[in-house]
């Protein structure tokens, strides 16, 4: 379609990866132009159109949802029969249970009022040490997982850890990578990894454990074991390495290439410390300026009117995060960290909307409420980061993109 427009450069080129608004910002003004496309696909990156796509309850994740895509998760389900169980048991499969999904909310909100941050200690150390860090990926990656299994009180060893978190980086890396089998194949061993995780621990789950509350609601529901394993797993395991430790990544970027904003933070920690009201504001601002979510696909199952044009049913269309959160239409000066800008239900879809709704905000806001607070606190005046020598994943989309941030430290 013409009204998505060649943008001239890969979507998986690491400078776009790392600056897209500097290609997309001549874009935005232009009434002829939809969207743009790259590398086979065709995405949105304005925010009200984003917004209306999240919202519209015939724009559905896409897969398996053509007949092209159909047959390959036929197919798929035969040969990774782990992927296939784990996608079968989702409690978003189908119809989602609304009693189960509040009780998630419900855990969600005990692990984050209940997580002990002391192990991020070691991090603030290093930072605070100064000289050269030649990665801060390193540093963090494995910290959420860490942290979610000591609060959830599921005991682990380091290989355990390692292998979790192995696991999943492969599921997310494979998520809107439906024709690359190598990831799948991946996918299937890591989601195998933790099914056997969880079915060792599930019989014996420490009785002080935040799980216990989800476990009996989705028993009163009249969920299996299986299901509570799969759904458990698949939603916690999967998601706590890839999100939050490289969000944070992003985050220190931002607050380092723009020394007014930590100074600011610094002078008013308060602004950050999670449990005070107001800070969501202070992180969402900072989730806005950069995050870990690049793109993902919805399928349009009618066909929807977006600015004067149509997008047909059946069509697959990208949001492309960055562009939305960077819509200069809804933030005057996109680039600029202000932490004036206050986020409501409805000037952002930072964690999605509607559907799909990300479950794990508040633990997101913990996280990162204790990060940026230690950021302020650790990094020593002057830091920065070596942004010749950043790297970034670029063999697929939806999430995780810096695999590599050395950090000058003074
Ligand atoms: C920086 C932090 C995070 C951001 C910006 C973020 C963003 C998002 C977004 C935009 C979606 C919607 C996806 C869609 O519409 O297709 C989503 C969904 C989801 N997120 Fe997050 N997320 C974050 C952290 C987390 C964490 C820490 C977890 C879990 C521990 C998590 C688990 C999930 C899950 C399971 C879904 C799918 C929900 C469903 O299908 O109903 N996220 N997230």
């Amino acid at each position: 379609m013409s009204e998505f427009v060649d943008l001239g450069v890969s979507v998986f080129d690491a400078d776009f990866t790392l600056n897209p608004y500097a290609y997309l910002q001549d874009l935005y003004d232009r009434k002829d132009v939809l969207g743009f496309h790259s590398d086979g696909m065709n995405f949105l990156f304005r925010f009200d159109q984003g917004r209306a796509v999240i919202f519209n309850k015939h724009c559905v994740r896409a897969m398996g949802n053509n007949e092209q895509l159909a047959r390959l998760e036929a197919d798929y389900a035969q040969r990774y029969p782990n992927r296939a169980w784990h996608f079968h048991h989702s409690y978003t499969h189908g119809e989602p249970d609304l009693k189960f999904k509040a009780a998630i909310g419900r855990f969600v909100a005990d692990v984050a009022s209940q997580a002990s941050f002391a192990e991020v200690e070691p991090v603030f150390a290093r930072l605070s040490a100064g000289g050269r860090l030649d990665n801060y990926i390193d540093e963090i990656s494995r910290l959420p997982m860490r942290v979610f299994l000591e609060t959830c009180k599921l005991p682990y060893s380091e290989d355990e850890l390692e292998e979790l978190h192995g696991a999943g980086c492969a599921f997310l890396k494979s998520l809107e990578n439906f024709y690359d089998e190598a990831l799948i194949a991946d996918c299937d061993a890591g989601l195998a990894r933790i099914r056997r995780y969880m079915e060792d621990q599930f019989g014996a789950i420490h009785p002080e454990s935040p799980l216990n509350p989800l476990i009996e609601a989705g028993r009163s529901i009249g969920m299996s074991d299986e299901q509570l394993i799969a759904n458990i797993g698949g939603m916690f395991l999967t998601s706590i390495s890839n999100t939050v430790g490289i969000s944070s990544a992003f985050i220190l970027r931002s607050l380092l290439r723009d020394p007014g904003s930590l100074a600011t933070l610094r002078e008013q920690p308060d602004l950050v410390r999670p449990h005070l009201a107001g800070n969501e504001h202070v992180i969402m601002e900072l989730l806005r300026r950069d995050n870990h979510v690049k793109a993902l696909t919805r399928q349009f199952e009618e066909p929807m009117e977006l600015d004067g044009f149509t997008i047909g049913k059946g069509e697959v269309v990208c949001l492309y995060f960055p562009g939305i959160n960077m819509d200069p239409v809804r933030w005057r000066d996109p680039l600029a960290l202000d932490f004036s800008r206050r986020f409501t239900g409805e000037n952002n879809i930072i964690f999605g909307g509607s559907f799909y709704t990300c479950i794990g905000r508040r633990l997101t806001m913990a996280f990162l409420g204790n990060i940026v607070e230690g950021f302020t606190r650790h990094l020593p005046e002057g830091a920065r980061v070596v942004e010749e020598e950043l790297e970034v994943d670029g063999s697929w989309m939806a999430e995780r993109i810096i695999t590599r941030l050395p950090l000058e430290l003074g």
